[in-house]
Formats: structure tokens, sequence, C-alpha cells
């Protein structure tokens, strides 16, 4: 079966596009891959989070992925530092990666034109720790957005260079990978752009949020002064909270209200309302098995162990044949 890896960095709550842009694919794709899918806590280290805020973050991202659907019975679910093999083959990594090709992907050239304050060498071989997550279990298929295609690219650079170093077949070419090719994007609720937590936090609506907190957001949505006249233009923020409808309303709900705007008599009030009704009822039962699942440390610890356990056996094989190939041999 083709292997299947993500990560994701703890850095906070997870939202409505996380959900439909990623994780409700992720539960698809477990029936049909052989699938990894982690909490990349080491990647997170290059903003230098405060040590609680981490590890409460990590553990809501495993909740939220829990309570999503991810099984971990089905696909192996763990924490990017309980294998130390990651850490191993990317140290090993380093050593063919140069620093001019590090110096120019767009990720790092963006940190470093806007927070000069704090250019560590963690940020500097980000695209290296990344390609040891995906090449460490070999893996082909890599479920990201468009701004980690140079990442891959790099990651393929570094497995092929191992390979032609060494002269061996040793790791194969990961790609990016959109499953069924129908990732909805979710936009934000302030007018422009997609939802996300950088947008600010009236701009997104978490798996976590409580009904009250939906609604108010919802309420404050960005719109505009309503239709005047017959096929007129949807302007974006309508469209935006059209399209949040599409993900969580059922068609005939969606139907009633295009009827109402494209005969002038549309109430976004009432749009709203219904919105952020359907939004409460699909969020529910996630948010109570993310809060359960968050008071149940030992259940959470056993998955985390269990996933660890499997992570580390595929990860172990791959560090034993790359240690061999490169000439790291036990006496
Ligand atoms: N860099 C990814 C992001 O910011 C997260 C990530 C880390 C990742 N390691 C990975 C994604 C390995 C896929 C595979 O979204």
């Amino acid at each position: 079966m083709e292997i299947v890896v993500s990560g994701v960095r703890p850095t906070g709550h997870l939202h409505l596009g996380n959900y439909f842009g990623a994780i409700r694919n992720f539960v698809k794709m477990q029936e049909r891959y052989d699938c990894f899918f982690f909490v990349a806590d080491y990647h997170s280290l290059t903003t230098q989070p405060k040590p609680a805020d981490l590890h409460a973050n990590v553990k809501e991202v495993l909740a939220t992925y829990l309570a999503c659907g991810l099984n971990p019975e089905k696909t192996v679910l763990y924490v990017q530092s309980d294998v130390p093999e990651i850490a191993e083959l990317f140290l090993l990594l380093c050593m063919i990666a140069y620093k001019g090709e590090l110096e120019r992907a767009t990720t790092y050239k963006d940190k470093v034109a806007r927070q000069q304050d704090n250019i560590n060498a963690g940020l500097l071989t980000y695209p290296v720790l990344m390609a040891a997550d995906v090449i460490i279990h070999k893996a082909v298929k890599v479920p990201v957005g468009k701004d980690q295609e140079q990442h891959l690219e790099m990651a393929r650079n570094f497995s092929n260079r191992f390979n032609n170093l060494y002269g061996v077949n040793c790791f194969p070419e990961p790609y990016g990978f959109s499953f069924e090719d129908k990732l909805v994007k979710i936009p934000g609720l302030d007018g422009t752009g997609k939802m996300g937590k950088s947008e600010g936090e009236q701009n997104a609506i978490y798996l976590t949020d409580e009904p009250e907190v939906i609604r108010k957001k919802v309420m404050r949505a960005v719109t505009d002064t309503g239709p005047t006249e017959k096929n007129q233009p949807v302007s974006e923020p309508v469209q935006n909270l059209f399209a949040i409808m599409k993900a969580v309303s059922s068609p005939d709900v969606i139907a009633n209200f295009e009827k109402q705007y494209a005969g002038c008599t549309i109430r976004y009030g009432d749009l709203k309302k219904k919105l952020a009704e359907d939004i409460v009822t699909f969020t529910a039962p996630i948010r109570e098995s993310i809060q359960s699942l968050m008071a149940d440390e030992l259940r959470l610890s056993r998955i985390v162990k269990s996933g660890a356990e499997k992570a580390r056996a595929s990860a172990g094989k791959t560090i034993k044949e790359v240690k061999e190939i490169i000439g790291i041999r036990s006496f």
C-alpha cells in the first residue's frame, strides 16, 4: 500500500477550514493508504512557544484528530518528538543539504524579511526536518497545501541526492497529494480570503468554539448592503458566507437563500442565523468529543504511546538501513 505522511504544527485551536481542507480527507485516506499523521512539535519550536502552551496545543491537535474520526487502529497517529529517529535522520540529511538552497526557500526568505530578530538555524533547516518526517517512512504521498510545495521539492532533492551520493535506491520521491481532488476551501468571516487564525480571532470558527461564540462570530461577519437588482454579481463577503453554508447546511437551505438573493428579498440576518445554527449542529459532536478526550489523560496517553511505537518501528528500519549505507556500522 502507498504510504502517506502529513504533519501539522501545534499552534492553537484547529478551525472549520482545517477540517474541510485537510482532516476530513485524512479520515477517508486512512481507509485506502498506510497513513502516518503526526503533530510536528519540533517544527513549532522555531517560534519558541511557552512550554505549557506547547503541551496544551499538542494535546488539542491529537484530541481534535481523534474527535474528527481518525482511528488509531487504522492509522499511525503520533507526536514527532516521540520518534527520535526523525531527529537522527534530520542530522544526517543536514550533511547533504546546501546552505544556499535552504536560503532560497520562500518560507525562509519571508521570515527573514518579516521578523529579523529571530532568524535561527531551526528556521533555515525547517525543510530538512520536514524531509526527514516524510522520507523516514519512505512516503510518496504528502497531503499538504500549495504553500508546502517547495518544501516537497526540496525533500525530493535530498532523497535523490542521498541515493546518488551512495549509489543506492533507498528513498522514493515524495509528492504533494490532494485526495479525490476536492479540497474545500473555507473562507473566513472578515469578508476576504481564507479562514485562518493569523487573520484574527474573529475570522475563524474553531472546532472548540461554544455555540454562543459561534453565533456571535457569524452574526458579526462582514456582508454588503444587499442586492438591489436581478443578476447582480455576488460580493466576496457574501460569497464567503454561501461557501461556508455549502459545507455545513443542507442543499435545500442553500437553494432557498440563493433564491432569495436572486429575488433581492434576502435578509442577511436570517441567513446568518441559519448559518450559525448549522455550524453549531455540525461542530457540537466534535467539540464535545474533543472536550472528553482532553479530560481523559489515560486514554490519550495510551493512544500516543501506541502511535509512537508503530512510528518508531517504521522509522527504525529506515535509520538502520541509512546508517549502514553511510558507513556508520556497529562493531
Ligand atoms: N510544514 C508543514 C506546515 O507548515 C507541517 C509539516 C511538518 C509537514 N512536517 C511535515 C507536513 C511533513 C507534511 C509532511 O503545514
